[in-house]
């Protein structure tokens, strides 16, 4: 047993000597690499292209392992994708240059390949993330990533989330925030609570809308990139007897008869101007799914004086923002409750804060100015609070 034992130590001592000697070995050789490509990297940044020929001829013997350095340091797994492509190509200018000097293509034949496969992968992510960003080209479609691996391999496409689709039955108090917060990938959705009744599930249920459980509608949730997502891509065409249909079964109103020339009232940029809508009573979403709850709104309007001579005065109206949102959505996550609490700037708005929490994401967007700023300095709104400048 004990001499087992032994024997055991000392071939493993012997192994770990001689890989002790290799690494030595090892580490000479790849010293003298690395210091070629020190040589090598500082001329390619500084363009010194004609000291790149002496170097690589008198360092010929050195070449395919560098070479083969510069490829592993690209492809290592947390290189940034920039970076990769740029090593990369170090590599090829490198394996072309020895070729040419040395007269030994080995190096190339062998970079080039892996080359040729980043690219096609980088041009592929490519693809891939401009997919999903025109599948969000209507504000307020999301496309949900979070459970992107498990729907692949049901071969199911990722879900298109369209706000606007459910605008027209709910207010954004039936949703936010007893059933989600208002912050994307914030709700750890999944298939299986939306199974159980929670989430989506809660209208998702057979019941006030298509079952998530039945195996016909998988498609129409996992929807997004496509043919039947095209009708969640334009707001202007939809089926006004199905809409009305549902806003009855639900117990909300459609009314297209009241729509202005029939058509749903678009702005500039194509986005639907609900407050038209509301102002023509083409609808009456429900402010709950439980007809017991009371209400709570806000009158009052604010203005803001902006700190800028170039642009109207902002006005903000109570009433038509709480007609949709809790007031514990905006207080105090967004805005602490106190007229001029809050250091509002226009370059944080556009960056997704205060305002910008729904603007440009779910309401309309930031290039409409006008209707924010909306108030001329010299103009007094009647019973308004005013902000003094920030
Ligand atoms: C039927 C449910 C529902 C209704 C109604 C609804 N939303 Fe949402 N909202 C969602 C879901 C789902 C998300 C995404 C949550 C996630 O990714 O975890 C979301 C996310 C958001 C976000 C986060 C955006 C971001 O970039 O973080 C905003 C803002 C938002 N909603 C605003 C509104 C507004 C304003 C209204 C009313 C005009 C509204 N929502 C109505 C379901 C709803
Ligand atoms: C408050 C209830 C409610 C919630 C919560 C809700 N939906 Fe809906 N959804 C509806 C209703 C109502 C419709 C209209 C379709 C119908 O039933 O006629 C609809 C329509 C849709 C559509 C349009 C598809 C079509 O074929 O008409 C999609 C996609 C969709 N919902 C996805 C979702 C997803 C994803 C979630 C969760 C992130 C969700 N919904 C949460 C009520 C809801
Ligand atoms: C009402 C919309 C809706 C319908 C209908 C629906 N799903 Fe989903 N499903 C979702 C949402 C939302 C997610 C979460 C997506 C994310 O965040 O990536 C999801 C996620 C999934 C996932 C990823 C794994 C997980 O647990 O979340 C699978 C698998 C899945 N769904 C299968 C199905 C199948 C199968 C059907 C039809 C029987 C179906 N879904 C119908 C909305 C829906
Ligand atoms: C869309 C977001 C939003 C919603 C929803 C909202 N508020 Fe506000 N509230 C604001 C903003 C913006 C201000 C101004 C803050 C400032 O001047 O810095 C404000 C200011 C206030 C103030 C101080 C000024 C005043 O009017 O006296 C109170 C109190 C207040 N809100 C209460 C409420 C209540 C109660 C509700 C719900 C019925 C509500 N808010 C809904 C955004 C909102
Ligand atoms: C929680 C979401 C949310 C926040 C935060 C928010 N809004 Fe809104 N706002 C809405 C919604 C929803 C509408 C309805 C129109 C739409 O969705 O396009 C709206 C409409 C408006 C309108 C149109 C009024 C009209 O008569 O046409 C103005 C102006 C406006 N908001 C200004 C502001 C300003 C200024 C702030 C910040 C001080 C702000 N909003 C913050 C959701 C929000
Ligand atoms: C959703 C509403 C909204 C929209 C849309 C909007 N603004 Fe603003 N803007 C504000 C608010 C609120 C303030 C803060 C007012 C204050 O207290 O100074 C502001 C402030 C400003 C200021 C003052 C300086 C600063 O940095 O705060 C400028 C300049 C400005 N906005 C320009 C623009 C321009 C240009 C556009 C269109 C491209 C635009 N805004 C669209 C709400 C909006």
């Amino acid at each position: 047993m004990s001499l087992i034992k032994s024997r055991l130590n000392s071939g493993l001592l012997a192994a770990a000597l001689l890989s002790l000697l290799l690494l030595a070995a090892d580490s000479i050789a790849s010293s003298a690499v690395d210091e070629f490509l020190r040589s090598y990297v500082t001329n390619y940044e500084q363009q010194k292209f004609s000291e790149q020929v002496p170097l690589v001829q008198s360092n010929k013997s050195l070449i395919p392992a560098a070479v083969k350095k510069l490829v592993q340091d690209a492809l290592s797994k947390d290189q940034d994708q920039n970076r990769k492509m740029y090593l990369l190509n170090m590599a090829s200018s490198l394996a072309s240059m020895h070729m040419h000097q040395n007269g030994d293509d080995k190096p190339l034949s062998e970079v080039e390949p892996i080359i040729k496969e980043e690219v096609e992968k980088m041009n592929a992510r490519l693809a891939e993330l401009m997919k999903w960003k025109t599948e969000e080209r209507v504000i307020g479609n999301f496309v949900m990533m979070r459970h992107r691996e498990e729907e692949k391999e049901q071969g199911l496409a990722p879900v298109l989330y369209p706000h606007w689709r459910h605008r027209i039955f709910f207010e954004c108090k039936v949703c936010h925030t007893s059933i989600f917060r208002m912050k994307r990938w914030a709700n750890d959705i999944s298939q299986e609570k939306i199974a159980a009744g929670e989430q989506c599930g809660k209208c998702h249920d057979g019941g006030i809308s298509f079952s998530a459980t039945d195996e016909k509608h998988c498609g129409r949730c996992h929807v997004a990139a496509t043919a039947a997502a095209q009708a969640l891509h334009d707001p202007a065409s939809f089926d006004q007897e199905e809409l009305k249909k549902t806003a009855d079964r639900i117990g909300a109103k459609w009314r297209p008869e009241n729509l202005p020339g029939g058509k749903m009232p678009l702005d500039k940029w194509g986005f639907i101007d609900w407050l038209e809508l509301k102002r023509r009573n083409v609808f009456t979403p429900l402010a709950s799914l439980d007809k017991n709850v009371e209400e709570e709104t806000r009158n009052g309007k604010i203005v803001f004086r902006t700190s800028s001579d170039f642009v109207d005065d902002v006005l903000f109206d109570h009433r038509i923002h709480s007609d949709w949102i809790t007031c514990d959505t905006c207080h105090p996550e967004f805005f602490v409750p106190e007229l001029g609490g809050n250091r509002v700037k226009m370059i944080q708005i556009s960056k997704g804060r205060w305002c910008g929490h729904c603007h440009g994401k779910v309401s309309f967007t930031f290039a409409n100015c006008k209707r924010c700023h909306s108030v001329p300095k010299s103009e007094q709104i009647e019973g308004a609070l005013l902000r003094s400048k920030h």
